[in-house]
């Protein structure tokens, strides 16, 4: 399944599993270059052989919501981002971008990196993004071949006064566009903005279904307000933008044993498309995690994505919130020169050696 592992789908959904074999059989592959075309047929095996193992619901939501035209440059793209979870090979850009309109955030939640009063003392780690910059990154990730973009990184992305106008100008670039938000600063020239730019995914982060554990968890919201923001842009999207194709999802974070996901499921999956839980990972103080949190497998950031936060500073991945393992800066080197450059390629070679634990924050880092 290509979702990640501390990820827990709640909800799921009917779908014909074999109208994506017709469209592999009618699809004429010579459109494809090489390396497409060889993924194609390895796709199209699995699935003549049933094999849809790789289908999860996340897949099928892009599936549901997107024309056919569009399922094959989609599922091969799925299927890179999956073979270069392995080290196998390196590709020569990322294929997704986690890109920081902001690095501040509204509120305090206690599972967050926001929490930090390291983090929230070193004044060089916060800011938004400007619109030039924002543009000079958009403009070489499509060029260079991403296809998936993240508008979200460190803190609230609604808080950039020009999320507007970075929606707009990323419209149709990426076949996988997502936002996520804590929903608290929705308003209807927001929601419309979203679902003008053709957004693929939108995630509200919410962790419960009702109001006392919900404000203990995303301190700082109001849970009628964040219910009636999600509530309208539901509304709005099913009368203005019938076609739209955004997948709408709730995703709760899971800190407290008490936390009920069937509960939480059940009152979230009549009102959004689908309804996930991730757990809590130990980042709210990561530098200080005891070496005993470090996963065992090499980083599953590395060798398909990047961040790149709202100064232009590239880090191998969030978990990271102080920018430790700064790679450069796309103010001074293209993001290909810094992708391709001599210390990503070190750390990149060192994870794949087994040899995470030599590098800090990697050494203590859950990811
Ligand atoms: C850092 S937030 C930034 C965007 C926005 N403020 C929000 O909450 O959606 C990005 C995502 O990370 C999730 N998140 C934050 N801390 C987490 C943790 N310790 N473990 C797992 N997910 C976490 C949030 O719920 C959110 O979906
Ligand atoms: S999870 Fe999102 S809403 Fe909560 S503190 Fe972190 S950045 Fe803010």
């Amino acid at each position: 399944m290509w979702k990640s592992k501390h990820m827990k789908f709640l909800t799921t959904t009917e779908f014909d599993r074999k109208s994506i074999l017709v469209e592999f059989e009618n699809f004429d592959n010579t459109k494809l270059d090489v390396g497409d075309k060889e993924i194609f047929e390895k796709l199209k095996i699995k699935f003549k052989q049933k094999d849809y193992s790789i289908i999860s619901e996340q897949e099928i939501q892009f599936l549901q919501k997107n024309p056919k035209e569009s399922w094959i440059g989609y599922l091969i793209h799925r299927w890179k981002f999956s073979y270069y979870e392995n080290y196998k090979e390196f590709p020569d850009f990322p294929l997704y971008l986690i890109l920081e309109p902001i690095s501040i955030c509204n509120l305090k939640c206690p599972f967050c990196h926001q929490v930090d009063e390291k983090f929230l003392k070193n004044k060089s780690q916060l800011g938004m993004m400007g619109f030039e910059l924002f543009k000079k990154i958009i403009d070489e990730s499509q060029s260079g071949g991403t296809k998936a973009i993240t508008l979200t990184c460190r803190g609230e992305p609604t808080m950039n006064p020009e999320i507007g106008r970075m929606l707009e100008y990323c419209k149709n670039k990426f076949i996988e566009f997502k936002m996520n938000t804590n929903a608290t600063m929705l308003n209807e020239k927001l929601i419309h903005q979203i679902l003008d730019s053709n957004l693929t995914d939108i995630v509200f982060s919410v962790d419960s279904y009702y109001k006392e554990e919900f404000e203990s968890l995303r301190v700082g919201a109001n849970f009628e307000k964040v219910l009636e923001n999600i509530k309208k842009f539901v509304e709005i999207k099913e009368k203005n933008y019938p076609d739209s194709r955004i997948v709408t999802r709730i995703s709760g974070v899971k800190m407290l044993d008490e936390q009920d996901p069937e509960k939480f499921k059940e009152f979230w999956e009549n009102i959004v498309d689908f309804v996930v839980m991730v757990n809590a990972l130990p980042k709210w103080d990561l530098y200080s995690n005891s070496k005993e949190e470090m996963s065992k497998s090499p980083c599953h950031y590395l060798g398909r994505s990047l961040s790149i936060y709202f100064d232009g500073s590239v880090i191998p991945c969030d978990m990271d919130y102080q920018g430790v393992l700064n790679m450069g800066n796309v103010k001074d080197n293209t993001i290909k020169e810094i992708w391709q450059g001599t210390k990503y390629k070190e750390l990149f070679n060192s994870h794949k050696n087994n040899e995470r634990g030599k590098h800090f924050p990697c050494d203590r880092c859950p990811a």
